[in-house]
């Protein structure tokens, strides 16, 4: 009984040095020491010794299940840091190489010009509306003092979707929207950018798509020289504080008087070179009083009230002001010319 004690021990002990990793020892454990085992099983087989064997028998079985259980407990502190070690090894991190770059993004300058004149005005107070793109004929021209078959509907050729809804070809659709919405309330003091579309040939400084931003201030006693002191502000404000305004007569249906709005080259200064083709100024934006009949159509009392309204082309300011000399570059994404705009972030 005892050399198969020792015999056992000894295999035990032979295939415990085979064992390399965690889950090959958990399981000779198992098959030496569990319940189903051959030391249980010779525990079990002691109650057929007779009691003077008993004795010698369990001890010897006692000493070789602790002698196995350390062997096996010291197998497995041997194991573990091995295994550790190898993982350490393979997860090994070198700090030394150079990371992935991440690309980052910048907003597109049509973005960070429509925040800047966005900025401009609501540090004047006024309010920023929107309208839709797809708009009736009764805003963008009927109420725009813009009949049906007035010559002044040519100037602007639009994409008609039928007889009454077309694509918006200006932001003065919103400007009539608001006049109508405030319910005779004044004053009136809003900026409203957004896109409109014009049935035009793309070229250089035409685009069937571009962004307006429409202003527009009602009240009582409002005159044309707080359009200019507020155009001249905003001048200075985008190109620069030596930046100068000048009125030119102009008309549109929906004003009266009408004006064209130059702005000093901020390139040469007013002296003349090719930005401004030698005039010194530089065409920006229409604007003007607000045509009584505008107003009487959304229910105000022009004998009562006046107000300034302008439309200023935010593609031709951003040109200006970033030097940007073809107006598709906005709209090609060509990200060699859309990543130059982070400095003006
Ligand atoms: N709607 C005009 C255009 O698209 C621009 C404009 C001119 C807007 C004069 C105005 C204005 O509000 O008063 O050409």
């Amino acid at each position: 009984m005892v050399n198969k004690i020792q015999e056992l021990k000894e295999k035990a002990l032979k295939e415990l040095e085979t064992v390399n990793s965690a889950k090959e020892l958990q399981d000779l454990k198992v098959l030496y020491l569990g319940k189903k085992g051959p030391i249980q099983e010779l525990m079990m087989g002691m109650k057929d010794l007779s009691k003077e064997e008993r004795p010698a028998f369990g001890q010897a079985v006692n000493e070789v299940k602790s002698f196995l259980e350390q062997k096996m407990e010291e197998a497995r502190k041997v194991i573990e840091e091995k295994e550790l070690a190898l993982r350490l090894e393979n997860e090994k991190i070198d700090i030394t190489l150079p990371g992935f770059k991440m690309e980052q993004g910048n907003l597109h300058p049509l973005t960070l010009m429509q925040r800047e004149l966005e900025d401009i005005f609501i540090g004047m107070g006024y309010t920023v509306e929107e309208g839709p793109e797809v708009e009736y004929d009764l805003y963008n021209f009927e109420r725009a003092n813009i009949p049906q078959d007035h010559p002044a509907r040519d100037m602007q050729d639009t994409f008609y979707i039928n007889a009454e809804k077309l694509l918006r070809t200006h932001t003065t659709a919103i400007q009539t929207r608001q006049l109508e919405a405030a319910n005779g309330k004044l004053p009136i003091k809003m900026i409203c950018p957004g896109k409109v579309y014009r049935r035009d040939d793309d070229d250089a400084t035409h685009s069937h798509q571009f962004t307006q931003m429409e202003g527009l201030v009602v009240a009582e006693n409002i005159t044309l020289a707080d359009l200019k002191g507020t155009l001249e502000f905003m001048a200075k404000k985008v190109l620069g504080e030596s930046s100068k305004v000048r009125f030119r007569p102009s008309f549109f249906p929906f004003t009266e008087p009408s004006v064209e709005v130059d702005i000093s080259c901020h390139m040469c200064g007013g002296k003349g070179c090719n930005v401004c083709k030698g005039t010194g100024w530089i065409e920006v934006l229409g604007a003007g009083m607000v045509h009584p009949d505008v107003l009487e159509m959304a229910g105000i009392d022009s004998s009562k009230c006046s107000g300034f309204a302008f439309g200023v082309g935010v593609e031709r300011i951003a040109m200006l002001k970033y030097g940007v000399d073809d107006i598709r570059h906005f709209y090609t994404d060509d990200v060699r010319f859309l990543k130059t705009f982070n400095r003006f972030e």
